[in-house]
């Protein structure tokens, strides 16, 4: 049975859990109707992800999508579940030209979402801008790892840290990013004992998206999990294939239209009696308006 998160889930609360060792599950979530359900069914943390520019918009990458869009997306996650701890994430370009650009978007994200966090895909170079951020009050989500954003310069969407030099820069830019003050750190395609190092070593949550057990809470697109995606990365578990369902769904409606089952007398609106009897009757006796 669903249990419905009855109070609002926060970041102290994902703190005790890296305490007490609970594991805590996170989904992505686009929209109002899907952040309700996911609300229902006691999901504590949403992350609105860049993803959206595949998933939602059909991009085959996360750079086209818009501040803008983010931003409407990520408000109405928040309408949706007003009680998970909601992270919006900074797309491409948004945060790149300057401290300034990015503590002012950041800020727009916080303002017009009410989102709990952020987050952003950062390399050691931003340890500046992440603390700025923090200083202004903002709690800040660092993705490391696989960083789609990057898909330029990796060359391709491959798991990260393959070589224990690769690992070593993963550990240490975590580091770096707590001491520059993230509130969190994300980490995406990663082998486990690279995601048990950074747990090991740093003292902040760890969300593991494709990291292993050891992460403090579990991140996966839900799109992937729902078995809607064409590729299903390998550590996404199914939770169930809605395809099929839908896609019979959508051709029952087609044909239900084509054969004129749909629609039928229980689907129309009813006039009083009296109302359609004058209504008919006028229409016998008015002059055809040409
Ligand atoms: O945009 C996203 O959905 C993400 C997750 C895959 C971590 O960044």
């Amino acid at each position: 049975m669903p249990v419905p998160l009855s109070k609002k889930f926060t970041l102290n609360d994902l703190r005790s859990a890296r305490s007490t060792g609970n594991k805590i599950a996170m989904l992505t979530c686009y929209d109002f109707t899907t952040a309700r359900l996911m609300q229902e069914a006691g999901v504590p943390m949403l992350l609105v992800g860049d993803s959206a520019a595949n998933v939602i918009l059909g991009y085959d990458s996360t750079l086209p999508v818009s501040l803008d869009f983010m931003i409407e997306i990520t408000a109405a996650v928040r309408r949706g579940a007003p009680h998970a701890f909601v992270i919006g994430d900074m797309p491409f370009g948004s945060y790149h030209a300057s401290i300034g650009q990015a503590v002012r978007n950041v800020c727009r994200m916080v303002k017009e979402t009410g989102c709990d966090a952020v987050k952003l895909e950062v390399s050691d170079g931003q340890g500046r801008m992440v603390c700025a951020l923090a200083d202004a009050g903002v709690a800040v989500v660092a993705h490391l790892g696989l960083k789609p954003q990057s898909v330029g310069l990796l060359g391709g969407y491959k798991f990260q840290g393959r070589t224990a030099h690769e690992a070593k820069d993963i550990l240490a830019s975590a580091l770096h990013m707590e001491d520059a003050g993230a509130a969190m750190i994300l980490l995406e395609a990663v082998p486990p004992e690279i995601a048990s190092a950074v747990v090991e070593q740093t003292s902040v949550p760890i969300i593991g998206c494709g990291a292993g057990p050891a992460c403090h809470a579990c991140v996966i697109v839900t799109q992937d999990g729902l078995g809607l995606t064409p590729h299903r990365p390998r550590f996404v578990p199914t939770l169930t294939d809605l395809s099929g369902p839908l896609r019979d769904a959508f051709a029952e409606y087609v044909q239900s239209v084509a054969t004129g089952s749909y629609p039928a007398a229980e689907h129309d609106y009813v006039m009083p009696p009296a109302e359609k009897a004058a209504f008919l009757k006028s229409l016998k006796c008015e002059e055809p308006p040409f």
